[in-house]
């Protein structure tokens, strides 16, 4: 009987949770995993949730049990399997189906299959989804991306499962073709810095303040009443709260230091280098999740060079100062993927909805924090403008920029890599720098090049030095 509403391909954690939230929503859904068990194993546990729930065990059989026009949704591994599946669809599907990709596509990709749609192809729609397995069960951000068509026709059932900021759902359309999931790649990019910098303040409260995990997670519990209030910083707290039960250690004391990465982070890094966008303390993060890969090599280093980070005495910085480090290298990384999407949205004609990209982020996704109400606001009434000029920003970053500067000057005195908020700090005082340096990159390239440079006494562009004989 074909009476479900939506389909779903790839019963993965996100999709199983993604299924349960659909039916829960009081939405019909058929779905198939490509290992048969896994579709009956997941029918057999949705409990009060089967009625609304339609396995099926081939493709075929998948597609005869939506309503058409079919709408199907992919919670599959981004690149191939993606290709795969949407090639095995387009057996069963015609032009007026839809296909929805829901996972961490890279937004080049969206953008190919877009194309491959418009010459012929099935519809497709990207839509970056963010919260983890607990957001996909029970209220995701989504950040969709497709034609206006699609989003209306996807629209209902998205809202519908998507979390809710104060009643209004956490879903929005950003634009066409890749827009959804390059948004989700901010979004990530943001995810890996704002990691990184809470990174950077336990090591110095373990490292430099002799704080054990414990306590960590006691500061991180405060910090979390005030400005710095997010799921990121109250997750830390709470594994800084942990204990393992195997060994009675604190979970952080036995949790290897190298960090894993799917690649959103570094796709950010690698498209803000495309468009010219400086992004430096998610690069810094990403670089830092590269650097912690390097185990071996940093534990010979610690021999080498005499290293480990050395204490920081209490009379030096202070627990309000790393708050308040935090605080403002939060607003700067924030700014810069903000920059990053205005940058996107002019080089590839979006016209992305820059306030509601911090409305959806407000709830569901990873980077929901207290902030982003106050972003959304700033971004309302000027969506092109660099965060750190918006005047309550610009306001918290004067009064929380010292803090920023004696702790990033104090770690790095005393041996305490730093990178996400030493890049904060350099990045704040670029922005406040009317006279930069570069006019020495211009001398240099001017001499060894005959790149030209401009004069800051007279009009015009391709003036050049009197190095004469000097050059080369
Ligand atoms: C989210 C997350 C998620 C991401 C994982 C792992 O918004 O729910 O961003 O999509 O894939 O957190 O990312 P890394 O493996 O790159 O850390």
């Amino acid at each position: 009987m074909s009476n479900a509403d939506v389909g779903l391909i790839g019963l993965g954690t996100m999709g199983a949770m993604l299924s349960l939230n659909i039916a829960e929503n009081g939405f019909k859904i058929a779905v198939y995993n490509r290992t048969t068990q896994v579709v009956r194993d997941f029918f057999d546990t949705a409990g009060e949730l089967a009625p609304n729930i339609l396995p099926c065990e081939t493709i075929e059989e998948l597609v005869a049990k939506i309503k058409p026009p079919h709408a199907i949704i992919l919670m599959v591994p981004a690149g191939d399997p993606v290709d795969q599946q949407i090639s095995e669809l387009s057996k069963f599907l015609n032009r007026s189906d839809l296909i929805v990709d829901a996972g961490n596509a890279n937004f080049r990709d969206t953008n190919r299959r877009s194309d491959a749609a418009r010459s012929g192809g099935i519809p497709i729609m990207g839509i970056g989804v963010s919260g983890g397995e607990v957001g996909a069960r029970y209220g995701p951000s989504i950040m969709a991306g497709g034609t206006a068509e699609s989003w209306n026709r996807m629209q209902p059932i998205l809202s519908a499962i998507a979390a809710k900021y104060e009643g209004i759902p956490c879903a929005t359309h950003m634009g066409p073709d890749g827009a959804g999931h390059f948004v989700k790649a901010v979004h990530n990019g943001i995810e890996y810095a704002d990691m990184q910098i809470i990174a950077e303040a336990y090591g110095i409260l373990r490292d430099g303040m002799s704080f054990d995990a414990a306590k960590c997670g006691e500061v991180l519990e405060d910090w979390n009443t005030r400005l710095l209030k997010s799921y990121l910083v109250e997750i830390s707290g709470m594994v800084a709260s942990a204990f393992d039960p195997e060994t009675g250690c604190a979970m952080l004391d036995i949790i290897e230091d190298r960090a894993g990465q799917k690649g959103t982070g570094r796709w950010t890094a690698i498209e803000a280098q495309h468009l010219g966008a400086p992004i430096t303390v998610i690069e810094a993060a990403v670089a830092a999740r590269n650097m912690s890969a390097l185990k071996h090599m940093r534990v010979d280093g610690e021999k080498h060079f005499a290293g480990a980070p050395q204490a920081i005495g209490k009379d030096v910085i202070t627990i309000a100062d790393l708050e308040g480090a935090l605080v403002a290298g939060k607003i700067i990384c924030y700014a810069q993927g903000f920059d990053l999407l205005n940058a996107a949205r002019r080089e590839f004609g979006w016209s992305l909805p820059m306030a509601a990209i911090a409305e959806v982020w407000r709830e569901g996704c990873i980077i929901r924090s207290a902030m982003l109400d106050d972003m959304a606001s700033a971004l309302r009434s000027a969506p092109d403008k660099n965060l750190m000029f918006a005047p309550y920003f610009s306001e918290l970053l004067k009064s929380h920029v010292p803090a920023l500067r004696r702790i990033a000057s104090r770690a790095l005195d005393a041996g305490h890599p730093v990178p996400a908020l030493a890049a904060a700090l350099s990045y704040f005082d670029s922005m406040r720098t009317a006279r930069s340096t570069a006019n020495m990159i211009q001398g240099q390239r001017d001499f060894f090049g005959a790149h030209g440079f401009e004069r800051v006494d007279r009009d015009g562009t391709g003036f050049h030095g009197p190095w004469g004989s000097h050059c080369q």
